[in-house]
């Protein structure tokens, strides 16, 4: 039997045969993650209204050096230049972390880069250089945000319950309560639980290393437990992206006088 080679052509890019809506979905991602970009990068360079009450901005916790309570070691030193708010010092963590994501990589690759744009359509570059060179190869850092980001979480997981403590402006003392801001903070830390603890790079860490998981049950439940998440990574990428901002926002309008907070208890 003759075998007839057919020789694979280069498409153009942007160029398919599927008929369907491709384009929705990196175009959806490319509008949805350059408004965060906007809105983070406005916000952290702000340096003002990013706390109100017991409440901190997740874009500025941990707060290191600054003029709120929630300061940790105090007052910004008068080294530090002005247009360098408390967020911009720690900013570059979690952010670090959500860029080298490997959901986020996909996305941004095919959004942002069209590299390609979606399966079977066209792509712009010539040639694949893999993620052994710069910059790339910088996404091997991954796992070292994830342990950064577990650290932010327990942070993050203080502010919720800092939060619930209100202090009266008359009297100075100090009384337990639920505002919204404060259920505001425990869906932040909820949401972000869920996407840190999807990592692909935990799943490998608590079990996915292993070449027999079953000799070991404790890894083999927390291996199925981050998997649990993991199933739901893009979700708890999306979820948690939108209420951190949203986040920033709600304490930011408190702290300009636009919004009242509620306090329920
Ligand atoms: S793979 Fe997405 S956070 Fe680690």
């Amino acid at each position: 039997m003759s075998n007839t080679v057919i020789p694979l052509q280069r498409r153009k890019f942007a160029q398919t045969t599927r008929q369907d809506g491709w384009w929705i979905q990196p175009l959806a991602i490319f509008l949805g993650l350059s408004a965060f970009i906007v809105y983070a990068n406005w916000a952290a360079f702000q340096g003002e209204h990013y706390h109100w009450g017991p409440y901190l901005s997740p874009f500025y916790s941990p707060e290191l050096f600054g003029d709120s309570p929630h300061s940790m070691f105090g007052a910004r030193p008068s080294w530090l230049p002005a247009w360098v708010s408390p967020a911009l010092l720690i900013l570059w963590a979690p952010a670090g972390f959500r860029l080298t994501c490997y959901y986020y990589r996909g996305a941004y690759y095919k959004s942002f880069w069209g590299d390609p744009p979606a399966c079977a359509v066209g792509e712009l570059r010539n040639g694949y250089r893999g993620e052994n060179k710069l910059p790339l190869i910088m996404q091997n850092l991954h796992r070292y945000f994830l342990y950064l980001a577990l650290i932010f979480l327990l942070v993050l997981a203080y502010d919720a319950w800092k939060g619930m403590w209100f202090k009266d402006a008359v009297t100075g003392e100090v009384s337990f309560g639920v505002g919204i801001g404060t259920l505001v903070l425990i869906t932040n830390v909820c949401l972000l639980g869920g996407y840190t603890l999807g990592c692909h790079s935990l799943r490998h860490l608590v079990g996915g290393r292993l070449d027999e998981m079953s000799n070991s049950p404790v890894c083999q439940k927390a291996y199925s437990c981050v998997s649990c998440f993991n199933a739901r990574h893009m979700l708890f990428a999306w979820l948690s992206l939108v209420w951190v901002a949203f986040s920033d926002v709600y304490i930011r309008l408190c702290s300009m006088g636009v919004l009242s907070d509620w306090r329920l208890f």
